[in-house]
């Protein structure tokens, strides 16, 4: 919308927009040790080190693979004080003259830079029109989390896997293996906005990923305001974490349970048999990997496929499978009836 547009909506009432989220990581200093360099210093080279976006509006130009991000183009807002006091301020609606009143009451800076700032955000879709509907789109969240922060799925099978979550509401939402964050972004998006996201990762895990205690309030920072995330970083079959999700779904069940972590036979045998007694009737598990691993990765053992197999059969399941050629990836549902 042009400045002559938001101008005529002038009196109109704005509220900081459902997919607004603020970002802070500098990518020069926090790369996480399995991202490539490349990745990384693409990131670093077109990200400023704090702003706000629109999870929807985060374009991604020419990927080309799931682990590089390619070419990209972030639409955003850097985070100063004035940006930080007009969102703040529209929490409930607000007309653009209160906006101006409010921030420029608290010395945020003269009118016509607040008018400029309101403006920018409007723009971007930060501020969005009271009472706008502001549906979510799978696949423009799963470019932001491709783009932002990285992760290791394909868009063919994440995007119709969110639709399926996103058709279930989650209440409550469990992940094991996290990694870099990008399939947590996309569970967030699609979840109840006042779901419980709980992520367990193994710092430097099979596969050699994991994050650190300091990605945590980088991954808080992408949920809805009304989303809570508790972040468990040790092995998903130590008692201490067993605990630890206990305590964090106070007795709540888990509606969706993602099993990404240990690949491994056994390792994905034993998330299955210790997590899915947890899951709600009607609840789903979710696997990575089902697709049989062809080509051997001497660093980890991926054997998914076998116990999907086995889980699978006479239950109500669900795959998605980009390539059926491909070595590995493949995303499948169970229904726990
Ligand atoms: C394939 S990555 C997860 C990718 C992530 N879900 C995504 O889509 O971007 C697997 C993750 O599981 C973690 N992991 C491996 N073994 C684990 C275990 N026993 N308990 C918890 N996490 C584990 C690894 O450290 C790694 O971060």
């Amino acid at each position: 919308m042009g400045s002559e547009g938001i101008a005529r909506r002038g009196s109109d009432a704005w509220v900081t927009s459902r997919w607004t989220r603020a970002y802070d990581w500098d990518w020069t200093t926090a790369k996480p040790t399995s991202m490539t360099e490349h990745s990384a210093r693409l990131r670093a080279d077109i990200l400023p080190p704090s702003f706000y976006y629109h999870v929807l509006r985060v374009v991604q130009e020419q990927p080309s693979s799931e682990l590089d991000v390619g070419t990209l183009r972030v639409q955003c807002v850097e985070a100063t004080d004035t940006v930080r006091s007009i969102l703040s301020a529209c929490h409930s609606p607000r007309s653009i003259a209160s906006i101006i009143a409010e921030v420029h009451g608290a010395a945020a800076g003269t009118k016509g830079a607040v008018l400029g700032v309101t403006q920018a955000l409007i723009r971007a879709g930060l501020l969005a029109p009271a009472g706008a509907e502001e549906p979510p789109d799978t696949a423009a969240a799963f470019h932001a989390a491709r783009t932002l922060y990285g992760f290791f799925q394909q868009e063919e099978e994440m995007v119709p896997a969110m639709e399926a979550i996103h058709a279930h509401a989650p209440k409550t939402v469990v992940e094991i293996g996290t990694a870099w964050g990008g399939s947590l972004f996309c569970w967030a998006q699609v979840a109840d906005p006042d779901a419980l996201l709980v992520s367990v990762d193994l710092p430097g895990g099979v596969g050699g990923a994991g994050y650190l205690p300091e990605s945590i309030p980088h991954f808080r920072n992408f949920c809805f305001e009304g989303q809570e995330l508790v972040a468990i970083l040790g092995d998903s079959r130590d008692s201490a974490v067993i605990g630890a999700v206990d305590d964090a779904l106070a007795g709540r069940s888990i509606d969706l349970l993602f099993i990404d972590g240990d690949h491994a036979y056994e390792g994905v045998k034993a998330d299955f048999e210790q997590y899915s007694p947890l899951v709600t009737p009607g609840g789903m598990v979710m696997f990575h990997d089902i697709q049989p691993q062809t080509e051997v990765d001497p660093a980890q053992r991926i054997e998914v496929s076998v116990f999907w197999d086995e889980i699978s059969a006479g239950r109500r399941s669900h795959s998605f499978i980009a390539d059926p050629s491909q070595s590995g990836a493949g995303i499948g549902i169970i229904y726990m009836d």
